[in-house]
């Protein structure tokens, strides 16, 4: 009894400390110590700026490659559609044509024609479904979320459905947020199957402060259907009621902050490979968490009033790490036995071990560094809603006076010196930097100063050109976020960052600077060489022989002096051409190296993407304090036997600054050794990895063929431990077709043929060099 007690006094403490759901809160308990540091932005209760903005004609964002000048991103679905938000009839088709007017399709481009619906406070009854557009946002009034609400009449079983249920078309179905929105489905019969959220996406996709409400009590509905496909990240998701909060079937995700409140089951793994729960909360539900064969790591759960957190099968690997439990349910089941029985904080492992061998339930204490855990959970932030913030507290960045900015994607035009004057104003005011969406082109470097907040609308695009950006061997950031040395606060969100012709010596988002933790952050951005209509590399890389195609030197690069937030961030060398561009023939692009962790303060990777670059995806080098959790990766589809290029080359030079790697375990011609690292560890300490989710597809040239994938495995190492780290804790690392796991100094085998499942191979506890 006692022991009882005194969790629920800490359960108290731990909700408390959440990210507030209620985005009110969230400014007053977040924002506040931060606008000490400058004094605002200035705020007013329940102003919500982004309907106020200027949207006349100069000041309007604009999309310079959809064809129409007359193209309008933004739209409010009452203003503009006649939508009624007072709970009655059908507001199905006003939603409709708010995503598809223009001439928009439905699985259509997704960087040229992005489209941000805004949706006023009010409740919008449906009798239809809702399908959403790619490239398309639907977003509410953060103090005063709109509820679409199924009507008792509805026609189908899915309220509002996203990207495709065809894997075909998942895989490629990029581009879709909801943020602000409530989405109720308690008029419909309980006994009846329904969905609130159909979601069969891809990378770049994202939810942020979504409600569902369903009917309570056992009822058959389903919160969120994932189906297959490669999303990254699903955030900040609060449900009620349902038989299934959410249904997971897709390659891997992030869920960061889900909650459920009496679900039947809060969370079901069907199918896919790898899924990370990171501070979940299950609240009086029947189960936390099932899996019928999907890997799952569940970190910092409070479960409360709930049956067990996890119900395994299926041969599923299992990792549990500081799960609060409170009733006498099991925290555990596998297979149908209850194998743990109290809440506790250490880390519990159900799969393979390296070393030790299968492990059934055996706990290791893994004390987290307080960097990144500052009050003993992994930090982890909501992007800010910025609900109070009036329209005089943003600058919109189309619309100041003595700097003009087009963002018209021209080569011709270098909105950089006005941008860099802008940014540094928003900050000297202590204003958010607003940026319609827009192709903004610069020519030189865009720095982001302490004191910035920075809201993109639809994607809005920072693209650099020009000749500062070519010399690889003396690399330039297109965006740098502070200088060495710098702290204080840079939040940036819904914003791509990208490349507008080859540029070898372009290192295109580096962030320099530290704070406390989530003072500098990047949420639901995009980091893109290639594929979109904006860039010349689209239509120049097609040869075999990438030489002349280094489109780009780094993604993202993490400096040693940095300390970073970075969640849901999609780091793509583009595969295939998303835009119908004109010309565009094979994406055969060599982006030299994908994203660089060199921080030591404390890194916190909260779902990451980073395909296709050609050394590296990922590469920690003396890292030190990194919390890293879903790595989505795939190497290059051109590397391996029978390539026209063997790594290095076409980079040749081995740049020691930027931890490149020599490939010096390999011979001289073994092509199948001489590919990308997806996750390289070069020294450092601390680095705490769950979930690595990490594919190989394709071997030799590559000719477009999505059917035709490597025989046998493509490579033989997935992921690399150099100079060997001081506590290195990777967890759930899932790799497909490769031979090793891991290649490390001790020869360890980590062979797919010993540790076989998930796509290939998994190892649920490598600590060959853990504390
Ligand atoms: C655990 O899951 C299995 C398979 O889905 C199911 O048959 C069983 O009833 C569940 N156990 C509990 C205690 O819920
Ligand atoms: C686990 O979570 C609790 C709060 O629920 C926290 O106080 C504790 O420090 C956490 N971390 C570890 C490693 O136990």
């Amino acid at each position: 009894m006692k022991g009882v007690l005194k969790l629920a006094s800490l359960l108290a403490a731990t909700v408390a400390a959440l990210p507030a759901v209620n985005p009110v809160k969230e400014s007053s308990t977040i924002l506040s110590p931060r606008q000490a540091a400058c004094n605002g932005p200035a705020t007013e209760d329940g102003k919500f700026f982004y309907p106020d903005m200027d949207r006349g004609e100069s000041a309007r964002g604009k999309a310079p490659f959809q064809g129409d000048d007359g193209y309008a991103i933004y739209k409010n679905v009452v203003n503009d559609f006649g939508a009624v938000s007072d709970g009655t009839g059908d507001q199905s088709q006003a939603f409709q044509n708010a995503i598809l007017d223009q001439g928009r399709q439905d699985h259509g481009p997704i960087f040229k024609q992005p489209r941000s619906i805004f949706i006023p406070g009010g409740t919008y009854q449906l009798q239809n479904p809702i399908y959403v557009a790619l490239d398309t946002i639907l977003f509410g009034d953060p103090n005063n979320p709109p509820v679409l609400k199924a009507g008792p009449g509805f026609t189908g079983d899915t309220l509002v459905s996203a990207g495709s249920g065809d894997s075909s078309q998942s895989t490629t179905a990029f581009n879709i947020g909801l943020k602000n929105l409530v989405l109720d489905t308690t008029a419909i019969a309980g006994d009846q199957q329904f969905k609130a959220l159909f979601w069969g996406i891809a990378q770049g996709c994202f939810t942020e402060n979504l409600k569902i409400n369903m009917p309570t009590g056992g009822s058959q509905h389903v919160g969120i259907d994932i189906a297959s496909g490669s999303t990254i990240s699903v955030a900040d998701v609060s449900i009620t009621g349902g038989g299934t909060g959410i249904t997971n079937n897709n390659q891997q995700v992030m869920f960061k902050n889900l909650k459920c409140s009496q679900s039947t089951t809060c969370y079901n793994g069907a199918g896919g490979y790898i899924a990370v729960l990171q501070s979940p909360v299950f609240d009086s539900c029947g189960t936390g968490a099932r899996t019928s064969g999907q890997q799952v790591v569940i970190i910092d759960a409070t479960s409360t009033n709930s049956g067990e957190v996890i119900n395994g099968s299926g041969g599923a690997q299992i990792v549990l790490e500081n799960i609060s439990h409170d009733s006498t349910n099991p925290v555990a089941i596998m297979d149908g036995n209850p194998v743990l029985s109290q809440a506790h904080t250490n880390t519990w492992v159900w799969g393979q071990a390296v070393p030790g061998g299968y492990q059934t339930g055996t706990e290791t204490s893994n004390p987290r560094p307080t960097s990144i855990a500052p009050d003993g959970k992994y930090y982890i932030e909501a992007a800010p809603s910025y609900a109070n913030i009036p329209a005089s507290s943003v600058i919109n960045v189309k619309a100041v006076a003595d700097h003009p900015v087009l963002g018209d994607g021209s080569k011709d035009t270098d909105d950089g010196p006005a941008l860099n004057a802008i940014l540094q104003q928003a900050a000297d005011e202590c204003k958010v930097a607003y940026f319609p969406f827009g192709v903004y082109n610069v020519k030189d470097t865009v720095v982001v100063p302490p004191n910035s907040r920075i809201i993109g609308e639809g994607w809005a695009t920072i693209i650099g050109s020009g000749d500062n950006f070519k010399d690889a061997s003396n690399p330039r950031p297109i965006v740098r976020v502070g200088d060495e040395g710098s702290s204080g606060v840079a939040h940036i969100q819904d914003m791509r960052f990208t490349v507008g012709e080859v540029l070898p010596g372009a290192i295109i988002v580096q962030i320099n600077m530290a704070g406390a933790p989530g003072d500098v952050a990047i949420w639901n951005s995009e980091i893109t060489i290639g594929g979109d209509a904006a860039s010349s590399v689209t239509t120049q890389c097609n040869q075999q022989d990438t030489t002349e195609c280094k489109a780009a030197f780094l993604g993202l690069h993490l400096s040693a002096s940095s300390s970073a937030y970075i969640d849901n961030v999609w780091v793509w060398t583009a595969d295939h051409d998303v835009d119908s561009t004109p010309d565009a023939g094979l994406q055969i692009i060599s982006t030299g190296r994908g994203v660089l962790v060199e921080a030591t303060k404390g890194t916190w990777l909260v779902g990451i993407g980073s395909e296709h670059h050609w050394l590296y995806n990922l590469n920690y080098v003396r890292a030190e304090n990194v919390y890293s959790a879903l790595q989505q990766t795939e190497s290059p589809y051109m590397q391996g036997a029978g390539a026209v290029l063997t790594l290095p080359a076409p980079w040749d030079e081995v740049n020691a600054d930027y931890g490149d790697l020599d490939w010096s375990w390999c011979d001289g011609g073994d092509q199948r050794c001489r590919t990308n690292v997806a996750q390289n560890f070069e020294g450092g300490k601390d680095l705490f990895v769950y979930g690595g989710a990490n594919w190989a597809f394709f071997d030799g040239e590559w000719n477009g063929d999505y059917g035709a994938s490597c025989d046998g495995n493509c490579q033989t190492n997935m992921n690399r431990v150099g100079a060997d780290p001081t506590n290195l804790q990777a967890y759930s690392m899932n790799v497909k077709s490769a031979d090793n796991v891991f290649l490390d100094s001790k020869n360890t085998d980590t062979s797919t043929q010993t540790y076989g499942g998930s796509w290939g191979g998994i190892i649920d506890a490598y600590r060959v060099f853990s504390a």
